[in-house]
């Protein structure tokens, strides 16, 4: 059965704002870790905003399939083909940026159908943004269209990425880093690969890339860059869920595209 967009973002809106809400009241808790791991961290507050998240989803669709980046163990059991209505939830999205005070954080949702992503919501409490888009509706912030920038030329861009820090200094990322940064008038890393993406939606950078990221970090996001009026690209896709992905505002995208290697690194 296709289910109107509306009601999808409808309850993707309640999902990211109640998660997002609850990480900002509960701020004083950022430091309380489950895992710590080389270069990340886990928070009780990542466990708990995705259980307030699908607790929402749950209760509006309860015969859809849910991937959160907090239990892709127990994600990997549904068999792609037992639900077409598939969310995806990152429920902090900037770990480690809200866990050490910074404001780079935000919660996002997207909703795939047919493994085709139709709706999305990413919300940044801090800044008390709602970025927001469905596959038939324009890209919003707060409720008003955003559009992507109309700069023409990698020179005068900003490119907002991260750097997938697990195979040593030595790694490809630090290469693309250095030929991205030469290439443009900034290279940003902000921490929040979700965040990153709208702030290209509405203009306030020009690209983003990152090898070595989710799903979950870009499923919303994307949708929101294009429907903006950019372009998102999976540039390799493995298939526990990791990517390398590239989203801009269409017009740098070629260009910033010969900057970045067509396998994974
Ligand atoms: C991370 C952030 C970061 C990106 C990493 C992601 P998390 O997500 O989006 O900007 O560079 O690749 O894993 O772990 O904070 O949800
Ligand atoms: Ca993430």
């Amino acid at each position: 059965m296709n289910i109107d967009t509306n009601s999808l973002l409808d309850c993707a809106v309640s999902a990211v704002k109640e998660a997002g809400s609850h990480a900002l009241r509960n701020h004083s808790r950022r430091k309380d870790i489950l895992k710590v791991f080389e270069h990340d961290v886990k928070l009780k507050l990542d466990v708990e905003c995705q259980a307030i998240a699908k607790h929402i989803i749950q209760s509006t669709f309860p015969e859809h399939a849910i991937l959160g980046e907090e239990d892709t163990h127990e994600l990997t059991k549904i068999p792609e083909e037992r639900d077409n209505y598939q969310w995806i939830i990152d429920p902090i999205d900037g770990t480690v940026n809200f866990s050490n005070g910074l404001t780079n954080w935000c919660c996002s949702i997207g909703v795939r159908f047919n493994n085709k992503v139709v709706a999305g919501a990413v919300y940044i409490p801090v800044s008390d943004e709602l970025f927001t888009a469905t596959n038939d509706l324009p890209a919003m912030r707060n409720g008003s269209e955003i559009h992507v920038s109309n700069i023409r030329n990698l020179s005068e861009s900003i490119v907002l990425t991260g750097l997938d820090k697990n195979n040593g200094t030595d790694a490809p990322p630090f290469e693309i880093f250095r030929k991205i940064s030469l290439n443009t008038r900034k290279t940003r890393i902000m921490g929040s690969a979700a965040a990153d993406l709208c702030q290209v939606a509405c203009g306030r950078a020009e690209g983003y890339y990152e090898s070595g990221i989710y799903i979950w970090d870009v499923a919303a996001a994307g949708l929101i860059v294009e429907k903006a009026g950019g372009k998102s690209e999976f540039i390799t896709r493995e298939a526990d869920n990791r990517l390398s992905f590239l989203a801009t505002n269409g017009e740098i995208h070629d260009s910033l595209r010969r900057l970045v290697p067509l396998v994974m690194q």
